[in-house]
Order: C-alpha cells, then sequence, then structure tokens
C-alpha cells in the first residue's frame, strides 16, 4: 500500500514537471496587419448576413483578425491551436483574398463550398469549444449560395 502511495506520488509530481516545462515552449501568436484593400469585402459584395457567418465560425483561423483566448497562452493548447491557425492562414486569409490570382479565388471558393457541404470546417475541435460557431443548415446554405454566385461571376474573366 505505501510502494503503491510513493508510485502515485512521484508520477504525480513527473506530471506537474512536465506540465511547468512545457510552458516554456514558445508560443507563436500571428495577426498579419493587412485588412485594408485586399480584404473580401473591399474585392467583392459580401451581404452582411454572410459577414457575420465568416466573422463568428471562420476568421479566427482565416483572416488576421484571431481573437486568441486566455488558455492560448497555455501549453499545450498553445501549440494545437497554433497549428491550425498558423496552417489555417496559410490555406485561405480572408484577409488576403484579393492578393490570390483569380484562378486561385476561384478555387478556394470552390473549396469553401466543399468543406461546408461536409460539414469539414468550422473544425469540430473549434465548435467544441466555440459553440456559436456551429453552422444551422440555413447558415450552410447563405454562405455556398453566396459563394456559388460570386464563382459564376468570376467565370468570365477566367
Ligand atoms: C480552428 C481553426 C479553423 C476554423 C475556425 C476554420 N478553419 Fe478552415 N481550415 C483550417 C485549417 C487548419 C485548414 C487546413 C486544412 C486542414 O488541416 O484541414 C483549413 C482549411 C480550409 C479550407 C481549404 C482551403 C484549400 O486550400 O482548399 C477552406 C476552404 C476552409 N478552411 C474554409 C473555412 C470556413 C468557410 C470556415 C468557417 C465556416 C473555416 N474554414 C473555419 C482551420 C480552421
Amino acid at each position: 500500500m505505501a510502494k503503491q502511495k510513493k508510485t502515485l506520488t512521484t508520477t504525480l509530481i513527473v506530471l506537474l514537471l512536465f506540465v511547468i516545462a512545457v510552458q516554456f515552449i514558445p508560443k507563436a501568436e500571428r495577426n498579419d496587419s493587412a485588412r485594408g484593400a485586399k480584404a473580401i469585402t473591399k474585392q467583392y459584395d459580401v451581404p452582411e448576413k454572410v459577414q457575420s457567418i465568416l466573422q463568428k465560425a471562420c476568421f479566427d483561423c482565416h483572416s488576421n483578425r484571431t481573437e486568441y483566448p486566455w488558455y492560448s497562452n497555455i501549453q499545450p493548447f498553445a501549440k494545437f491551436m497554433e497549428g491550425h491557425i498558423l496552417r489555417g492562414k496559410d490555406e485561405l486569409n480572408f484577409d488576403e483574398f484579393g492578393s490570390y490570382a483569380i484562378k486561385k479565388q476561384y478555387n478556394k471558393l470552390r473549396s469553401l463550398e466543399n468543406q461546408l457541404e461536409n460539414e469539414a470546417m468550422p473544425l469540430r475541435s473549434y465548435t467544441l469549444i466555440h459553440h456559436n460557431a456551429r453552422l444551422s443548415n440555413e447558415e450552410i446554405s447563405l454562405l455556398t449560395n453566396w459563394s456559388k454566385a460570386l464563382r459564376n461571376k468570376m467565370d468570365i474573366k477566367l
């Protein structure tokens, strides 16, 4: 019994040291300043309803306006979130959308429709915490219809 207790104490101490140690892993936050002329809202007509859905469900990973919550300062959450946020921004940044070539814009919009129709975006790990980012079927069709209409207009330029 005494031995078991000792093992438990050692395990807890090791765990505690580990949790402390990982806090020293550097945390990277990134919010590039560009949100002016290249933003999708400046380049295209984005109805207010669409904008507000994008903002509540996508902007934390796909814009230069990430709102970092308090737990983003705590490891290992920081590392986990950082990966999603940086990769998300690299794949698609609504604040830099206008700097993409038209063909890339077109493909990103088509991908957006696929992601939404497959319910792959927003990421499940995100909606688990951000309940208001869960999209209703109505919101999904609002976004995909807007995206399709925008692509149709782009077709002319391709
Ligand atoms: C928690 C972060 C996060 C949120 C929130 C999020 N995404 Fe993503 N998104 C990612 C990551 C990370 C990727 C990169 C691919 C992957 O790992 O699945 C990605 C990829 C994508 C892609 C693929 C781009 C390509 O090149 O094909 C699209 C489109 C997309 N997201 C759209 C959205 C939309 C629309 C929303 C909101 C409804 C959204 N995402 C919300 C993190 C996020």
